[in-house]
């Protein structure tokens, strides 16, 4: 449960990939902080009924995009320009996580995760800066994750590099943007039940990753959804080029026996 301080109000947020999970409460939580908000998605049966369910075209609109496609990124940035007059937040969370050894990794599924997972964080920042830079004001949260850049597990060689790279290209576009007014922050969550996550992986293997989580659950996307509030709001003003974990202490332990009394 949040309470809402109105703290985005007059605000125009694009949220890529926001139709469910961890985009979709990013989203919520905007539009409930006062924020006009397009949710720019792949699923498009999910992603109109619950920009309907936000309180429609006056407040929340749908762009069918893929976000791995320079026309689609471009399109989503002008929908909001268009209908609400700006851009002054934009969030990239799209993100695919196909669970693969290296060794059987073709190439074109390697294409697949670095083109929504990285290219895609490029294409809507480059789309997004004009208008960002014409107003002098922005803010551009990428949805990083403790997998790349931190930690790894086998089968997420292609998913740890592109996150590796978000976060070098946070860095880049944060020194080059500063100048505009425009700050470049991520998040790096760490298991965040959504329907995505759990679609990969069975019941045991996520009572697994519980248990070794210091704050002894997993998050939820209203987690990560404070975070980003956190960052795309004026509270957030003199931080840019850095990202926030959000992981519960997971990647605190330096070994599996963790607890205050090991065994
Ligand atoms: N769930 C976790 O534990 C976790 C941990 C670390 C990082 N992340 C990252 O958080 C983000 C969201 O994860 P989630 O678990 O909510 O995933 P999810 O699969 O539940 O939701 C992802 C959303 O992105 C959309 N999407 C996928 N490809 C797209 C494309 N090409 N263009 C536009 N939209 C597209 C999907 O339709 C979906 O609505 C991803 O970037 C993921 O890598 C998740």
């Amino acid at each position: 449960m949040s309470i809402s301080s109105q703290r985005l109000a007059g605000r125009s947020a694009l949220v890529v990939g926001g139709a469910r999970g961890i985009g979709g409460a990013i989203a919520a939580r905007f539009a409930a902080e006062g924020a006009r908000v397009v949710i720019a998605d792949t699923e498009v049966e999910a992603g109109q009924a619950f920009a309907a369910a936000l309180g429609g075209p006056e407040r929340v609109r749908f762009i069918e995009t893929d976000i791995s496609k320079k026309a689609d990124a471009e399109r989503a940035v002008a929908e909001a320009v268009t209908h609400f007059g700006g851009i002054d937040v934009v969030v990239q969370n799209a993100g695919i996580y196909p669970w693969t050894l290296i060794e059987n990794i073709e190439p074109e599924e390697w294409d697949a995760v670095l083109g929504v997972n990285l290219r895609g964080t490029f294409l809507v920042a480059r789309a997004a800066l004009p208008a960002m830079k014409a107003k002098g004001y922005g803010r551009m949260i990428f949805t990083s994750s403790i997998t790349g850049p931190r930690v790894t597990s086998p089968g997420h060689g292609h998913y740890s590099a592109s996150k590796a790279g978000i976060n070098g290209f946070i860095k880049s576009a944060a020194l080059e943007f500063a100048g505009y007014g425009v700050t470049v922050n991520g998040i790096e969550p760490g298991n965040i039940l959504t329907e995505g996550m759990k679609a990969g992986r069975s019941a045991a293997f996520i009572r697994g990753m519980e248990d070794s989580i210091p704050l002894g659950r997993l998050g939820t996307p209203d987690d990560i959804a404070n975070a980003a509030l956190f960052l795309a709001s004026d509270e957030s003003a003199y931080i840019t080029g850095t990202t926030i974990v959000v992981d519960g202490g997971q990647t605190l332990p330096e070994s599996k026996d963790f607890r205050l009394t090991p065994s």
